[in-house]
């Protein structure tokens, strides 16, 4: 069984073909040009998938060796996600579909990122407690087989990655602000600077973020450093600080709810969990207390085709289609 999978939710054009449940191809066209602007704009987003999304499928077909006529099934992403481009990605997806004759899967985008998991071995055994951390979200979810899931808790405010692009912003470092921050903070010392544990008294699997990022602008502000060129040094002791204060809370809570609902695998997925603070320090404290941890590859952490491919491939083995009538959904929840 083939299926190709394709990802257009917010500034990656992506597809990827799996076969019997192994990937051929994944294909990611990253669109650069946001980084100019300091952050995806929208409509430059839906315009550049309408560009990218015929060569993208064509490129991830051919890298698959696989002709369209040897395709089984077609899924893609209808949210959550920027409607313009969940719009490119699902309208292209639902008419090859139809002009070839296949079944249509719609695709939960936090969905795929639980699934990225899932792609290659090692890969977790139900139930595992999966933290999906994005630049859109930050959620844990207890996984208690394919398509069973318990939102356990999300974030009340900002998600772990807009947290890092905004604090990158405040720093004057480009964006994405995550990979940057990674860098800098490779060099700093993570105390060097005590920021704010937001742990969320009688919330345990709930985020905030948006008080950490808070108190690094208070910090730039008192030491005067709001809009300067900041000394080299200071800045990665900023980033290291700012890092290790995100990352203590997320694996705590990733490490507690593992605790709570007596599982011995957890995974993290999305775009944060390319960190290599995060991977460290949540591969340390699983060893501590006995957890299995899976964290996909890099090219399966940020916004690919194969994860949605993968849902798409267990979908289709579990006749789980959906009508041509599916519509974006920009703001779909994991569990509805
Ligand atoms: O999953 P993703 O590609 O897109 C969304 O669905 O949001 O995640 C992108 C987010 C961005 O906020 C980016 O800054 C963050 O992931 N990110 C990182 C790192 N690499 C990407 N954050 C921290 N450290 C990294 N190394
Ligand atoms: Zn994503």
């Amino acid at each position: 069984m083939t299926i190709l999978g394709v990802e257009t939710s917010c500034d990656e054009t992506s597809a990827a073909v799996i076969q019997g449940g192994k990937l051929l191809s994944n294909v990611v066209s990253a669109q650069l040009f946001h980084q100019e602007f300091g952050g995806v704009v929208p409509e430059l987003a839906s315009r550049a998938h309408q560009r990218l999304i015929v060569p993208v499928v064509e490129e991830a077909l051919a890298k698959a060796g696989v002709e369209r006529n040897d395709v089984d099934g077609i899924a893609a992403v209808y949210g959550p996600g920027l409607i313009g481009s969940l719009l490119v990605g699902l309208s292209f997806s639902k008419a090859m579909a139809m002009g070839l004759g296949l079944p249509f899967i719609g695709v939960n985008h936090m969905e795929a990122h639980i699934f990225s998991n899932l792609i290659e071995e090692p890969t977790p055994a139900f139930p595992f407690v999966n933290l999906t951390v994005s630049g859109g979200h930050t959620q844990l979810v207890l996984v208690k087989n394919f398509f069973d899931y318990e939102l356990l808790g999300e974030t009340i405010d900002d998600a772990a990655g807009e947290a890092f692009d905004k604090v990158a912003k405040m720093l004057g470092l480009g964006y994405p602000g995550g990979p940057n921050v990674d860098a800098k903070a490779k060099l700093g010392n993570p105390k060097a600077i005590q920021f704010p544990r937001p742990y969320l008294e009688g919330r345990p699997h709930h985020f905030s973020f948006s008080g950490i990022k808070t108190a690094v602008l208070y910090y730039l502000k008192r030491e005067g450093l709001q809009g300067t060129l900041i000394q080299e040094n200071r800045l990665s002791d900023i980033c290291a600080s700012f890092q290790s204060a995100v990352v203590e809370v997320l694996v705590h809570k990733l490490i507690s709810a593992a605790g709570q609902h007596s599982v011995e695998n957890i995974a993290i997925a999305g775009g944060v969990s390319a960190n290599t603070e995060l991977r460290s320090s949540a591969q340390r404290a699983a060893e501590q207390h006995g957890l299995n941890l899976f964290i996909p590859r890099f090219e399966f952490c940020t916004d690919n085709g194969a994860m949605v491919a993968m849902v798409g491939y267990e979908k289709f083995r579990a006749g789980k289609f959906s009508h041509f009538e599916l519509t974006v959904q920009p703001n779909l929840s994991l569990v509805i």
